[in-house]
């Protein structure tokens, strides 16, 4: 059952597509209050979990921890953060009754989850104008359909996206991805995508492909497409200001950028020098920006990420020409150095003013509170607005393609995001690090994503940031061979870490190679998760409610209504310790190409995992289906499909 609240006078973020009658009256459990803003309280039992919350930090589990959504470029994804790419503000309270809640609300929020105290949920944002669904069920993953069917259909990706993709910032012409290609293709790993980073713009203006780096593109991609390679370019927010662009110049005379107070247009600073950022809420000009995106399209272009849409700013005008003044009357010793009990400040005599704008000039709330949109004729200030700018950038191309390619799917993925982006595209999950936790923070990450409706998801395979080594690289494949989006992306400047970087490649070749066996199957789950409003990865809990243990394991996942998964994320681990909620069919690929298989009562077990073995479990009398390795997704050979799981041992389906 779904009810809905209406408290003052909410923003349509447009999350929400299926009508729902509006309750008259308050809500009936925990203490709603209005006041200066909004604040939703509810004590928790002990056995109480909490489940939601998207792309957020730490477990799947939410209790112990506090989160703000609010859409931020922040590469460090460290314990303590509370805020990432994505704002997604649907929990839910499971225990002895199962309570969904959505609050939709497209500026700040806050969810301390048992931070203050630890039995307490708070839920609480500065304006009391917000729309609050709640569902109730039968158990969190009957509340989880029912708020998948109020939110619209997932997106569906092209069927090529279900293979492995390599991308790097710093890939810089045609023949560095042709070195990438050469590498994968004569190393025989497979490959279906090569992603092109910010340098093959000229000066980073979207939509401009540099022709002396990329000599007659067209053509190139038709080369690419003919070894099966799609390539994918990436597209920024911010459009470059710059005379004689023409984005840049029809987007001023239009008036479809994002405007001060004083109605000129906002200008920021991202990767292509001084920006300006497109209106995303206003149709017309999301309208005119994702018509853009059919100029590629005409190239041969099938597929794009949308990256910088939180929207990320290094300074504004604004925030220089404090700094600038700051220094200034620092130098004529106007501005005196603070006092301060920093001994490091003092030592080095660091003015405190110039550095606090300094560390304030990146992505800065004050910024946030400097530009407007244009909404139903109004102008509305962005912070009140800003976790749907991703969302509407993604939405602008999402309806481009279905205007322009209704048969035709295309990839599409972004990285700030908020609840109803689901429809138009999936997400990465931004600039991890090489670190082995961050293969944890991966897994945890995916059914509270899968709840929430994103399913083309993945995070950056190998890590963004840091260098990588060998082991992890291996390891983390190991988990991506399940993930929809299975994409290895690196930071420049770190450790090459594609597959052929690394000794003993044939390692590479085959736990890649595992999930072009298992394409069939992973793609045919995504399929019924996203037609159904279902989910493509579960936790254990949403299987097996009653078994506290399976509730209370976060390093495995369910994976469609057959697999269980468990990898390993620790350095050195030989295997790693599983727990069963029931028998199940231990399966290792070995890199000979054969399989291990044995069946494994219910409880506790230690399973041996060597760094080139890709496990995974088969539920009872059930069983998925394999195909041989291919090259490619569009080189995979079903013919050669057989079952694998229960039921004896592999047979071919063709003989039955
Ligand atoms: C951002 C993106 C990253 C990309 C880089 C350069 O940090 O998150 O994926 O490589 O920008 O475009």
């Amino acid at each position: 059952m779904i009810k809905k609240y209406v408290l003052g006078e909410p923003f349509e973020t447009e999350a929400v597509t299926i009508p729902v009658e509006s309750e008259q009256r308050m809500m009936d459990f925990g203490k709603t209050e209005i006041g200066d803003g909004f604040s939703f309280t509810y004590t928790m039992d002990d056995t109480d979990v909490i489940y939601g919350l998207g792309e957020a930090n730490r477990g799947i589990n939410k209790r112990g921890y506090i989160y703000t959504s609010n859409c931020a470029d922040d590469p460090n994804h460290t314990e303590e953060k509370v805020s990432l790419y994505g704002a997604h503000n649907f929990i839910i309270i499971s225990g002895k009754q199962h309570i969904g809640m959505f609050f939709d609300y497209p500026s700040k929020i806050t969810f301390d989850v048992g931070y203050t105290r630890q039995d307490t949920l708070k839920v609480s944002c500065e304006r009391a104008d917000l729309y609050v669904y709640v569902i109730t069920g039968e158990s969190a993953y009957d509340v989880t359909k029912q708020f998948r069917k109020l939110i619209g259909s997932s997106y569906i990706p092209p069927k090529f996206a279900f293979g492995f993709g390599q991308s790097r910032w710093g890939y810089m012409n045609a023949e560095d991805i042709d070195k990438v290609v050469a590498g994968y293709r004569d190393n025989q790993i497979p490959i279906d995508m090569v992603y092109m980073d910010i340098d093959y713009m000229e000066r980073y203006k979207d939509f401009t492909i540099n022709e002396e780096r990329f000599p007659n593109f067209p053509e190139y991609v038709k080369k690419m497409k003919a070894l099966n390679i799609h390539l994918i370019p990436i597209i920024d927010a911010g459009v470059k200001i710059e005379d004689g662009y023409d984005i840049y110049e029809e987007g001023v005379e239009k008036g479809y950028f994002c405007k001060r107070e004083d109605g000129s247009d906002f200008v920021a600073a991202v990767w292509p020098g001084w920006t300006h950022f497109p209106d995303f809420l206003n149709p017309e000009a999301r309208e005119w920006f994702g018509s853009k995106y059919a100029r590629l399209m005409e190239l041969g272009i099938d597929g794009f990420w949308n990256d910088m849409n939180e929207p990320a700013i290094f300074y504004s005008k604004e925030g220089v020409e404090a700094l600038n003044k700051a220094i200034k009357d620092y130098a004529n010793g106007e501005e005196q150095q603070e006092e301060t009990d920093d001994i490091l400040n003092q030592a080095n005599a660091i003015p405190v003013k110039v550095k606090s704008i300094m560390e304030h000039l990146q992505n800065s709330s004050e910024d946030y509170k400097r530009f407007y949109h244009k909404v139903n004729g109004k102008m509305v200030r962005h912070d009140l607005v800003h976790n749907l700018y991703g969302y509407n950038m993604t939405r602008a191309a999402g309806e481009t393609f279905e205007k322009i390619s209704p048969n035709k799917r295309i990839l599409m993925f972004s990285r700030a995001s908020y609840i109803g982006m689901h429809r138009y595209g999936g997400i990465w999950t931004g600039d991890n690090q090489s670190w082995w936790s961050h293969i944890l923070l991966n897994l945890k990450m995916m059914p509270s994503l899968n709840m929430c409706g994103f399913l083309y998801t993945g995070a950056d395979l190998g890590g963004f940031g840091s260098h990588a080594t060998r082991d992890l690289v291996l390891r983390w494949l190991a988990l991506g061979v399940f993930t929809p989006l299975m994409r290895n992306h690196a930071a420049l400047g770190t450790r090459e870490q594609e597959c052929y970087q690394f000794e003993h490649i044939e390692d590479f070749r085959h736990v890649v190679g595992v999930r072009y066996r298992l394409i069939p199957y992973l793609y045919s789950e995504f399929m019924k998760a996203a037609t159904q409003d279902d989910m493509y990865f579960k936790p254990l809990g949403f299987v097996y409610p009653n078994d506290r243990r399976a509730v209370e394991t976060e390093d495995q996942l369910m994976l469609g209504n057959e697999v269980m998964i468990a990898p390993v994320y620790t350095q050195n681990a030989t295997g790693r310790f599983v727990y069963l909620p029931e028998e199940m069919k231990f399966v290792k690929f070995l890199p000979d190409g054969s399989i291990y298989e044995e069946i494994m009562a219910a409880g506790n077990h230690y399973i041996d995992v060597a760094l080139n073995e890709v496990p995974l479990f088969i539920r009872k009398d059930k069983c998925i289906p394999v195909v041989d390795v291919a090259q490619s997704v569009e080189e995979i050979d079903y013919a050669t499909m057989k079952m694998l799981g229960y039921d004896g041992a592999i047979y071919d389906i063709y003989d039955k």
